[in-house]
């Protein structure tokens, strides 16, 4: 019997979509990008691109941090991340603004650009403004030698591989762990993070990969909320605190693949305004992690339950509280809040493929999107 597979399908590895293959790899891709970096045993974080700049990074005045799209959301999760960890203020802009609004910006700052293709014309413009104005400016890139990675001062390459689906999933995730280790860097080097703290968010860094893992497993569960939601006109997308971001991105994803209107938000800021949007017809996906301002997180959920919204909850394992009032839960690994983006992003990615292919979505390619966007 003679095999044949087209080299498309041997480049799927197997997957119907790369989006699938890439959104599988994701446990290797957050490992690789630990590799030489994270030392377990050592309970050490050793970095050279920040380690010889690091007089930059610790008397910097601000750390302003600037991307599009995807990147712009782990820019965001990078601003709670950094605050949070090493106590230094953090501004998060789309490159597109900054680079036309004649910002403030002096040789005490540190700007880190993130792109996935490291070729985004607005991003790479926002560089060479920062540039010129004197301030140090670190890369965070996927792809090895783009011009983005080219035109910083330092950098570190997040090592996804490959990302060819239009919608970015590994790419986010090993942005956020780059984020993520330079946050505990930083945090250690000026003291914020006390060694017990540090030591402990290693160990439970150390974990991610096999959680995500773990996590892949829920496809099917997935698939069946995807089935109930897939004809929904609206969405809405809610998280606090370090999964504000992945709520947007959420909302992202679906926007993108399949062409349903979706919108993130602070869990907060829904009783000023999106919650006139509620009624039996909306689905409203929730992350409600238990160490993530749990309570208000689930008043929330109560206001959009007496509004007869659906409530789709992304809760951590073994929660009972949100699990009585939703519609449906997904479990998440138990985690330290700051790195439960890499866990919670998880579920929303395969719910927007779900949903994309059950429309009949080309979900690789989606309409009038390009994969990098080399033009302003
Ligand atoms: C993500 O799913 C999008 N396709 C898009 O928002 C993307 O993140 C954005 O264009 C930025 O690209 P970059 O990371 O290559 O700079």
């Amino acid at each position: 019997q003679k095999l044949q597979m087209s080299l498309d399908q041997i480049e799927k590895g197997g997957y119907d979509h790369f989006m699938l293959k890439e959104i599988h790899e994701q446990p290797k891709a957050i490992t690789d990008t630990f590799r030489g970096r994270m030392l377990h045993e050592e309970k050490i974080i050793k970095m050279s691109s920040i380690e010889n700049h690091l007089d930059k990074f610790l008397n910097a005045n601000r750390i302003i941090i600037v991307a599009c799209g995807t990147s712009w959301h782990a820019g965001l999760v990078g601003e709670y991340l950094f605050e949070d960890m090493a106590r230094i203020p953090v501004e998060v802009e789309y490159a597109s603004e900054f680079r036309y609004r004649n910002p403030i910006i002096t040789n005490k700052d540190v700007v880190i650009a993130i792109s996935q293709s490291g070729e985004t014309a607005d991003t790479l413009a926002a560089i060479k403004l920062a540039k010129s104005k004197g301030a140090f400016v670190y890369g965070v890139c996927n792809v090895v030698g783009s011009s983005i990675a080219r035109e910083t001062h330092s950098g570190a390459y997040t090592h996804a591989g490959p990302e060819i689906g239009v919608a970015s999933t590994k790419a986010f995730t090993t942005q956020i762990t780059v984020l993520t280790l330079i946050a505990m860097k930083l945090g250690e080097a000026n003291g914020s993070l006390a060694k017990h703290t540090f030591e402990n968010y290693i160990s439970k860094m150390q974990l991610i990969p096999r959680q995500v893992e773990e996590l892949l497993k829920i496809d099917d569960k997935v698939k069946e909320i995807a089935e109930v939601y897939k004809d929904a006109k609206n969405c809405l997308y809610l998280g606090r605190g370090f999964n504000f971001p992945v709520a947007l991105e959420g909302a992202l994803k679906l926007k993108e693949i399949s062409y349903i209107h979706a919108e993130g938000y602070p869990a907060a800021e829904m009783k000023h305004g999106p919650i006139a949007l509620i009624d039996e017809n909306m689905p409203i996906f929730v992350i409600a992690t238990n160490r993530g301002h749990y309570e208000k997180v689930v008043s929330n959920i109560q206001e959009i339950k007496s509004r007869a919204g659906k409530i789709i909850a992304i809760v951590t394992e073994g929660d009972t509280t949100v699990k009585e009032i939703a519609d449906h839960v997904i479990e998440i690994p138990d985690t330290e809040e700051a790195l439960t983006p890499l866990l919670t992003t998880i579920p929303f990615q395969l719910l927007s493929y779900h949903i994309a292919v059950m429309l009949g979505k080309n979900v690789d390619q989606p309409r009038n999107l390009a994969k990098s966007v080399t033009v302003e």
